[in-house]
């Protein structure tokens, strides 16, 4: 938890994508740390934006969400100007890498050409602004590639190598936010965080796909060899290390944000499926781990990540709170609980990705 002094300033905040997974969990806790500031969301509500996610925020009148694109100018150019904001917390992209290798467009579209036009429209409203102004550029440690297993994890100064088209496009956007800082003066950070999970992750990513599906007694596809490894985060620690650096982070720099958490996907799912036995009353298929199915690769699959957030804690005296057993405990409960969030995500165009992703990849192998 920081020490550091509480910056007081009261803020208009723009929380792109702020319903989605980590935005709108940024938005809780932005409500619930920052009670006084002025919270606005804008949100495309693609197939990941959920309006349930910010219900009762939006409900008890802490926030307001504009459902709208980035990519809009004379939109964004009207809201900043309407509300008056100072900070941008951007998080706003298409995020998952198996959809931006069947379909790259959207991702160069949003997290590009989108994020170019966010920039393009605060730093002209800057101008006029008699508060001093943050963007906060949300991005992720993919831009960095794949590490070797005895490479050291990344950090700050680790040059980048995108392998995907989703990485691709959110290190586009991260160089865009860096020039924008160099060449305008304009207050960009950048955040390259680790795998994050917890409530509220859309059921395509692996955790929540592997919880879901074990409730549903479906096989739960493991890519490869299952030996890929990445570094998990619970989502309210990212959260948290945000809200820091929006108060105290230095604007031109780039902070690592990771759990230290390294795990092979494998032994991720696993554990998944032995809370799972624990904790549900009931499953189809138990004990569950007799779902796991390794199917076909993806195509250029990162081997391994990992974060070295010393910077952070360093710097700003972050560093997670959650440890990777209770988080992922917590997070399998909230599946168990909240089938009602869940269940109308299972949509039949949620089933046209899910059969195109994973229909002819079902060659079922025991791990
Ligand atoms: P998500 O897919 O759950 O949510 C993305 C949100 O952005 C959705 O609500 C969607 O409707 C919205 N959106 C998409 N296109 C838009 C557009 N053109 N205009 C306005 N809104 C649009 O993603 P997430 O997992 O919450 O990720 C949020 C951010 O964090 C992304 O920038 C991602 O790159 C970054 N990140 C994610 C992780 C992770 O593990 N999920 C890790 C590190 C960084
Ligand atoms: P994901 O949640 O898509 O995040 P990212 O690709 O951004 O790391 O995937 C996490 C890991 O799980 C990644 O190595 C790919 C793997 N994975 C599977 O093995 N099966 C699946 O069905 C999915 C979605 C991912």
């Amino acid at each position: 938890m920081s020490s550091l002094p509480f910056d007081r300033l009261p803020r208009r905040l723009l929380i792109t994508g702020g319903a989605g997974f980590i935005g709108s969990n940024f938005a809780r806790y932005w409500c619930e740390t920052a009670p006084g500031d002025r919270i606005v969301v804008l949100d495309a509500l693609t197939y990941a934006g959920n309006r349930a996610n910010l219900a009762e925020l939006e409900l008890d009148g802490r926030l307001r969400l504009v459902q709208g694109d980035i990519g809009d100018r004379a939109l964004v150019d009207r809201l900043l100007q309407q509300e008056q904001i100072d900070t941008i917390a951007h998080f706003a992209a298409e995020s998952h890498v198996d959809r931006s290798i069947l379909a790259p467009d959207a991702f160069i579209q949003t997290n590009l050409v989108g994020s170019f036009t966010l920039l393009e429209a605060f730093r002209h409203h800057v101008e006029s602004l008699r508060r001093p102004p943050l963007f906060l550029h949300v991005s992720t440690d993919e831009v960095y590639g794949s590490l070797e297993p005895e490479d050291p994890p990344f950090s700050e100064t680790t040059p980048y190598a995108p392998n995907s088209p989703y990485a691709a496009s959110k290190a586009g956007s991260d160089h865009l936010a860096r020039a924008y800082y160099h060449t305008y003066k304009l207050p960009t950070i950048i955040t390259n965080c680790s795998n994050n999970y917890g409530p509220y992750h859309f059921p395509e990513k692996l955790i929540p796909l592997t919880c879901i599906n074990i409730l549903l007694g479906k096989p739960i596809p493991v890519y490869g060899d299952g030996q890929n490894i990445r570094d998990w985060l619970y989502v309210g620690d990212h959260c948290q290390a945000l809200a820091i650096i929006i108060r105290h982070g230095q604007p031109g720099e780039n902070y690592n944000i990771g759990g230290n958490n390294e795990v092979t996907n494998l032994d991720l799912v696993e554990r998944l499926c032995d809370l799972m036995d624990e904790l549900a009353p009931a499953l189809p298929v138990k004990p569950a781990r007799q779902l796991i199915t390794l199917v076909g690769d993806r195509p250029g699959h990162d081997r391994r990540y990992a974060i070295n957030a010393s910077k952070m804690s360093h710097e700003l005296d972050w560093r997670p709170q959650v440890s990777l057993a209770e988080g992922l405990r917590q997070t399998v409960s909230w599946y168990l609980t909240h089938p009602d969030w869940w269940r109308p995500l299972l949509s039949p165009e949620y089933q046209a990705y899910y059969q195109q992703q994973y229909g002819e990849k079902n060659r079922l192998s025991k791990p």
